[in-house]
């Protein structure tokens, strides 16, 4: 049977998190919690059903998805309750695989495990043993087989001291589950319709119970404040890092890098600590990455070297370039082959042509930038009059002497030098000087004021 349906528990407001968002809203890497569970949902199923209660419309704009089917619990009343929302919407002949919005890094591998014991028994649960069990629900066996499972505020001493747990996660045949759920009640210490009563159900209607015994505690761990959601936040982190370090990438220190998206790469590529990589980036082969950089949206080509505390976003970085320390790129900037872009150089919106070199304390803004261009330090362009922002064209070759300011509109020509300090208005003719300077005058008998 391949009829999957998702049923992912998310009606809790998460108290703990002292947030005025709802839990499942909490961010993990670049997703939301419930996301992040989402997209393993819509891997594996045909349709994903949410239980949302606390802050409903707030998690409907968030996730923002047509495709969901959402379903009010107005009043929690426990998983059992919850799970029995989504049910009629339902047909008997499929699985309900149940999730939970707060257990954001279970894996597929797992819950295909889970559907498949599911298919051949009926009815499945996902367990872990833990070291200290305590406030799960346990798993009761009988000579291995699953008898029931136990609530925490509801076991005997000798039940407690079981460390196979409950992680909530099931799948089961629709039809049974519908069946186990109408013979719910709340006579239990915790007063709730509980969905972990369906075991003993269909134990006593002579199912079999499936396990699926998962080995990793972090893929089944529930979020429940800040803490654990950092710890959460590592553990992916790690993974992530384990994953391109064994496709090639070369980290100094996995627990000092960070990707909050997805990260492309060549051969033989270098990311040194306190990165962070964020949207999409791409790097070529052969390209560094010093300390303390952070690069969102970028396609970085070959043999690039961005030097440390340098930051990049929505930018294009051409092949042996390099960028750095202290250099600031911004949406649109294009930066060519080979060029160079230095220290405290902010470049926005501009193409800088190959070989060209801004190599320090420069604002570069909707520029085009021929190729083999010197600026000189404090150089910049003048793009904005306080409305509207102007283009400044420089051709091939030219070279823009040090604290020079091109106030744009402006087109300096191809090979022109532009003697250092000037301010520049006008068009700058190819291959002469320009420059724009006071005479510079000595003042004979100056003395320097003394103190009175
Ligand atoms: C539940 C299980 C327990 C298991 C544990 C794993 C039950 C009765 N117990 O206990 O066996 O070891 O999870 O963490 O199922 N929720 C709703 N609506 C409700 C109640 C809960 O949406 O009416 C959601 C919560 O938001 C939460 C999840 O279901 O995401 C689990 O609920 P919670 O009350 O935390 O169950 P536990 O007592 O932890
Ligand atoms: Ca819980």
């Amino acid at each position: 049977m391949n009829n999957i349906h998702a049923i992912i528990l998310a009606a809790g407001k998460g108290t703990r998190m002292n947030s005025t968002k709802p839990k499942v809203l909490q961010t993990l890497s670049n997703n939301t919690l419930l996301g992040h569970v989402l997209v393993q949902a819509k891997h594996i199923s045909q349709k994903v059903h949410i239980v949302y209660g606390f802050g409903g419309d707030q998690v409907k704009q968030a996730i923002n998805d047509e495709s969901i089917n959402w379903v009010e619990q107005a009043e929690q009343l426990g998983t059992g309750h919850a799970v029995s929302q989504a049910t009629p919407y339902i047909e008997d002949d499929s699985i309900s695989l149940i999730l939970y919005g707060d257990v954001p890094l279970i894996q597929l591998e797992t819950l295909s495990q889970l559907i498949n014991a599911a298919n051949s028994t009926g009815v499945a649960l996902l367990s872990v043993v833990l070291d200290n069990p305590t406030g799960y629900g346990r798993i009761i066996r009988h000579n291995d087989v699953i008898q029931a499972i136990v609530e925490q505020k509801d076991a005997m001493p000798e039940q407690l001291e079981v460390c196979e747990v409950n992680t909530g996660i099931m799948a089961v045949n629709t039809q049974l589950l519908k069946k186990y759920l109408s013979n719910l009640d709340s006579n239990n210490a915790q007063g709730e319709l509980y969905l972990t009563d369906i075991i003993e159900s269909a134990v006593n209607d002579g199912k079999v119970i499936a396990s699926v015994v998962t080995t990793d505690a972090f893929e089944v761990a529930g979020v429940n404040d800040k803490v654990q959601l950092a710890e959460l936040e590592r553990i992916f982190q790690q993974q992530q890092a384990n994953q391109y370090m064994q496709q090639g990438l070369t980290l100094k220190d996995p627990a000092r890098f960070d990707c909050r998206g997805s990260l492309s790469f060549g051969k033989d590529c270098e990311i040194d600590i306190n990165t962070l990589i964020e949207g999409k980036v791409s790097l070529g082969n052969n390209t560094s990455i010093a300390p303390n950089c952070s690069i969102k949206n970028a396609k970085i080509g070959d043999n690039v070297t961005i030097l440390a505390n340098s930051v990049i976003e929505g930018a294009v970085i051409n092949n042996g370039a390099s960028i750095g320390p202290f250099a600031r790129i911004r949406p649109q900037a294009d930066i060519g082959e080979n060029a160079k872009i230095g220290n405290f150089v902010e470049v926005k919106k501009s193409i800088i042509g190959k070989g060209s070199k801004v190599s320090h304390l420069s604002y570069v803004g909707d520029t085009i930038m021929g190729s083999d261009v010197n600026v000189g330090a404090g150089a910049i362009t003048c793009n904005y009059d306080g409305v509207n922002k102007h283009q400044t064209i420089i051709g091939d070759n030219a070279f823009i002497g040090s604290d020079s300011q091109l106030v744009a509109p402006v087109t300096i020509g191809k090979n022109a030098t532009i003697g250092a300090g000037s301010t520049i208005t006008k068009e700058s003719p190819e291959d002469q000087l320009t420059l724009s300077r006071s005479k510079q005058i000595t003042m004979k008998n100056w003395q320097r004021p003394t103190k009175k």
